[in-house]
């Protein structure tokens, strides 16, 4: 079945909600996602929306905490969009009648965590922002956003000028292609490449998979964060325990009860992610369980009802005062790299949030900044192409790919386990090379037809795809810095500074910027 429209956006969290809000003044949209609309690492974020509200704060600050938790690996100029439009995005949101928490006297309450220097937390219903946020958008979406659920991307379509012009899909029944002026890829990240992970099953980085076969440029695949705290039983993660209980007072403690990171950082229990989690690592393979004292909470289940239920379904007694906690993958500071109107090196092919790389995480992303990445750039996005947009008019395909290679897959359990091992929270060469050699290479992923495949076999190949660019990026890249951290090289080094690792049919580079020189220039010429 052929579709023609305006805009597809691949995708439903936050990025992809506030994309079609906006871009539904003036386009059709049709929004695809592979699951239900309801159901992504958006609709289960507990953390708020990071963003300058109070008098004692000001953005410069916000600045220099997302610089300092990423270990300055950025694009500083998008860090001061991020911060600086971010401020005038949430308020919009709030004047537009989006719930926030307030305190007794009306103001917002504003909760602090890991790394930032203030308290500028702003938060829905408590430990529900993602919900509440996801939610809100819903209900704002017209009706020429068209919503398609269960629906899953399996291939961009490329014109025979190089630009993109389409997606092709498939539900459980049928195949659908799209003919569409702009696609936006708002997939989310890749957690589910690990099997410890805060984030639902469905985040294995199809995104990145599929900008990747269409030849688009992916970079920073090497920082991988792992958060400290995930609700850890008998040997498997069950949700997030948010670093907002920290910033409530609760703090890291053993299985005896030591506080586990006094004289670890200056930033004690509210150090960046990399450093709780790495430590929180190093104390459970001494074969030590780790846990979050919450005692000193007082209506911890009024003030987190979220991890609260969580734990309740879990058989965890709350009144005990601790939680049994593990480190697990969170979010993916690389992606497919883009600018901060979600343009990528594809002419027509856009990328907003989590799936995107535009140098605003760095090596480490600063706490809660993931909400408002979303709906900063899917805003930014999206009022660029309502002012400069314009319609597709070559749907002339460029000539098809010879389709007659086989993939051997693993399965995605032991695909997941692998990458937790050996390409986890600490990495070395030998285990990075050994879990390689199971991966296939570009040439194999691109000569394989995915049309004949199911859903589960395509989402199989593209975590297969996904893992080999984390993979790749962390073997090349011989240091430590923010959340990669490798056994055999554990220091910083200065020649790795400002490097970026960038990946383009089937080539790595490795570049001292994000972009190529005339990238922007390029996408602005085929634009407008
Ligand atoms: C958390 O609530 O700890 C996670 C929020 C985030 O990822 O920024």
């Amino acid at each position: 079945m052929k579709i023609e429209t305006d805009i597809v956006i691949i995708g439903s969290g936050i990025a992809a909600l506030q994309a079609a809000r906006v871009l539904s003044a003036r386009f059709t949209i049709h929004l695809i996602t592979k699951s239900d609309i309801r159901n992504g690492s958006s609709y289960k974020a507990q953390g708020g929306i990071a963003a300058v509200s109070s008098q004692d704060d000001h953005t410069t600050f916000h600045l220099k905490d997302t610089l300092d938790a990423g270990e300055h690996h950025h694009v500083s100029e998008h860090v001061k969009h991020l911060v600086e439009q971010g401020k005038e995005t949430i308020q919009d949101l709030i004047n537009h009648n989006f719930p926030v928490d307030r305190n007794e006297h009306g103001d917002i309450s504003l909760g602090l965590e890991g790394a930032h220097s203030k308290a500028r937390i702003i938060h829905s219903g408590g430990d529900a922002t993602g919900k509440a946020l996801v939610d809100y958008l819903i209900d704002t979406l017209p009706k020429n956003v068209k919503i398609h659920e269960y629906e899953l991307a399996y291939e961009l379509l490329m014109n025979n000028s190089g630009e993109c012009m389409g997606v092709k899909t498939k539900n459980n029944d049928k195949d659908f292609i799209y003919h569409a002026s702009y696609v936006i890829l708002a997939t989310g990240g890749a957690g589910a490449l690990y099997a410890c992970t805060s984030n639902c099953p469905d985040s294995v980085g199809d995104g990145i998979a599929l900008a990747y076969l269409a030849g688009a440029q992916i970079a920073d695949m090497e920082f991988v964060q792992f958060h400290p705290s995930l609700l850890y039983i008998n040997g498997a993660a069950k949700g997030l325990v948010s670093e907002a209980v920290r910033g409530a007072g609760g703090y890291f403690i053993n299985e005896n009860g030591h506080r586990l990171m006094e004289g670890k950082h200056p930033l004690g229990d509210l150090a960046p992610r990399h450093v709780t989690a790495y430590e929180m690592y190093k104390e459970r393979a001494k074969g030590i369980e780790v846990y979050l004292d919450i005692s000193m909470i007082s209506d911890f289940k009024s003030k987190f009802p979220t991890i609260t239920q969580i734990c309740e379904e879990n058989g965890i007694a709350l009144s005990k005062g601790r939680i049994p906690i593990a480190p697990g993958s969170h979010f993916l500071m690389g992606g497919v790299v883009a600018d901060r109107y979600g343009r990528t090196s594809i002419p027509r092919l856009l990328a907003v949030g989590e799936v995107a790389c535009t140098g605003v995480h760095g090596a480490n992303r600063l706490a809660s900044n993931s909400l408002l990445e979303g709906i900063t750039f899917g805003k930014l996005m999206s009022e660029n192409l309502l002012e400069n947009g314009k319609k597709q008019r070559n749907f002339i395909e460029s000539p098809p790919l010879k389709r007659d290679g086989k993939l051997t897959l693993l399965q995605a359990q032991i695909l997941q386990n692998e990458m937790l091992q050996k390409a986890g929270i600490i990495r070395n060469s030998v285990g990075l090379a050994k879990i390689l050699k199971l991966l296939p290479n570009y040439n194999q992923v691109r000569s394989f037809d995915f049309s004949r495949c199911t859903k589960k076999q395509i989402e199989l190949a593209f975590m297969h795809i996904t893992s080999s660019l984390v993979v790749s990026a962390s073997l090349m890249r011989e240091e430590s810095r923010g959340a990669h951290i490798r056994k055999d090289f554990p220091s910083k080094c200065p020649s790795w500074q400002n490097k970026w690792i960038v990946f383009e049919k089937g080539k790595m580079n490795v570049r001292d910027g994000l972009y190529e020189q005339d990238q922007a220039s390029n996408n602005v010429k085929a634009f407008f």
